[in-house]
């Protein structure tokens, strides 16, 4: 039996396991969205030099440069589209693990295709790179989230959620880092070959570790693999049958249908569309996150020089970091809906003062620009304090088994392609109407997606996932619920029977 890397329902392990696995496998994703922020420069002279390389003296114009850039960086989001819907069907399939490894080796390949391009003075290659990594970094962002759901405790299961996106944002500090000129910025084939190092630990380390036992046991129908991975992850019990009868509690006879079925349910069952509307809205409050990332810099250099745009954008991203630590520590001892509901209001408010200090500062006096900084500092403050990463995985508690990772698939596809056209609209409209362009592209939005939130988000802290699908249907179909309650009790036994049928007859 391999207990190697187990964390046996020891704390601080399974702490280190979901911290390490979550900056491995998002660190693609993470790095190479951060890196062409500082190292801009680099990457523009890059292309120019291989477009004069190949006989046009004069160079690229900069009308050409600025759409060959952003078709560049914009690409990521249609690989990542794909990624995305190709996702329930391998997690599904291949389980939790499988997926993971498969997405990380061919995103590897799509890193090693960029390093490539940027030596051969390839741009080709360097775009095909991102659309590889891309969307191998779509499977693997939502397969981690059910992973680290899957495996922990119910107890650490916001922690290790938590973590996640914690480890993406210190990845995108990372990014941010090396591409300054003062690290590899000036040397675009270190900067972009860096990432195969972790990209090689990121492979390696799924090996050793075992299956989700949710998996295993609801859809492998294997019980004793699947109290062996609990007794990896969770430590030994006296009693596994209580953690199994729970777990199986999500199982439902649907289990088996078909893809295209379960979309037909999420779209049509009350409780389900329900779930989905409340995983829209949740990455609705995010959305904004990434136009910032990318533009920052640019947008503050409407008051400051550049440089000092420079490094109050870097404060920005590791003020995010340093919240997101903290919010680690406290996101399961508070419920989710206040931290992700007060989080969403403040970090709405930071938007709308900095709209109230750029007019000041543009008005009134020069000194009010400091309170812009303030403002996206509390913006990167109140987003990884709470909420982008409780906003990410929110959707996957509200959902059983069966339908887990199609709805994770459907609420990152939605947000993926809104997230897709924000950044192309927000600097030409930035341009166009400066700061006022934020209340139409974010803070509206927000403020839309927060009251339906505040009204229909059930509390998920700490309770089992069959629960708070029991408190969604009962709120969705009151008359219904009640009838089914009289005979719960007999329908809970033959669902658990018909799920370990076949079990049982194997070992028969
Ligand atoms: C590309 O290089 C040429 C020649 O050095 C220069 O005139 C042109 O402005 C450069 N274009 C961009 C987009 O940097």
């Amino acid at each position: 039996m391999n207990m190697f890397l187990a964390p046996q329902g020891r704390t601080y392990l399974i702490v280190t396991l979901s911290a390490t696995l979550s900056i491995l496998v998002n660190f693609q994703e993470a790095y190479s969205n951060s890196y062409p922020n500082t190292a801009y420069y680099s990457f523009q002279t890059y292309i120019n030099e291989s477009y004069i390389l190949r006989g046009n003296v004069d160079g690229m114009s900069e009308d050409m440069y600025t759409w060959v850039w952003s078709l560049i960086l914009n690409i990521w989001f249609l690989g990542y589209l794909f990624g995305v819907f190709f996702t329930p069907y391998m997690t599904d399939n291949y389980g939790r693990k499988t997926s993971l490894i498969l997405a990380n080796m061919v995103s590897l390949l799509g890193t090693v295709c960029c390093a490539t391009g940027i030596s051969t003075m390839r741009p080709e290659l360097f775009f095909l790179g991102r659309i590889v990594a891309s969307a191998s970094c779509g499977v693997s962002f939502i397969t981690l989230i059910l992973f680290l759901q899957e495996t922990t405790p119910t107890s650490m299961r916001g922690v290790a959620s938590f973590l996640s996106e914690t480890a993406f944002i210190f990845v995108s500090v990372i990014g941010m880092g090396c591409g300054l000129n003062a690290i590899f910025g000036l040397d675009l084939y270190k900067l972009v070959a860096f990432a195969i190092i972790p990209g090689i630990a990121a492979v390696l380390i799924m090996f050793p570790l075992k299956e989700t036992p949710k998996f295993l046991l609801i859809h492998r129908k294997d019980k004793k693999a699947a109290i062996e991975a609990l007794k990896y992850y969770r430590g030994y019990a006296k009693n596994y049958d209580d953690i199994i009868a729970n777990i199986l509690k999500e199982c439902d006879d649907k289990l088996h249908v078909p893809l295209w079925k379960a979309l037909n349910d999420v779209l049509f069952t009350p409780h389900l569309r329900k779930a989905l509307l409340l995983g829209i809205a949740s990455l609705q409050l995010v959305v904004g996150i990434w136009p910032i990332v990318y533009l920052s810099t640019d947008i503050l250099e409407t008051h400051f020089s550049n440089e000092t745009a420079q490094y109050a954008s870097f404060a920005f991203i590791i003020a995010n970091f340093l919240a997101s630590t903290f919010g680690l520590c406290y996101v399961d001892q508070f419920g989710r809906r206040p931290m992700m509901l007060g989080a969403g209001i403040l970090n709405t408010g930071c938007l709308i003062s900095y709209i109230v200090f750029d007019r000041l500062a543009g008005s009134v006096s020069h000194l009010y620009r400091y309170g812009c900084v303030a403002s996206l500092i509390g913006f990167g403050i109140t987003y990884g304090g709470a909420l982008g990463p409780i906003a990410i995985f929110i959707s996957s508690e509200l959902v059983a088994q069966r339908y887990r990772s199609l709805m994770q698939s459907i609420v990152f596809g939605m947000n993926t392609s809104i997230s897709f056209v924000l950044s192309f609209v927000t600097l030409p409209m930035y341009k166009l109407i400066s700061a006022w362009s934020f209340i139409p592209l974010f803070i509206i939005p927000s403020i839309l997606a927060l009251t339906y939130l505040y009204r229909n988000l059930p509390e998920t802290k700490g309770r089992e996932i069959h629960d708070i699908v029991a408190e969604m249907i009962q709120n969705e179909n009151p008359i219904l619920f009640a009838r089914k309650r009289v005979a719960s009790r007999s329908l809970s036994t033959v669902t658990m029977e018909s799920c370990l049928d076949e079990e049982s007859e194997k070992s028969a």
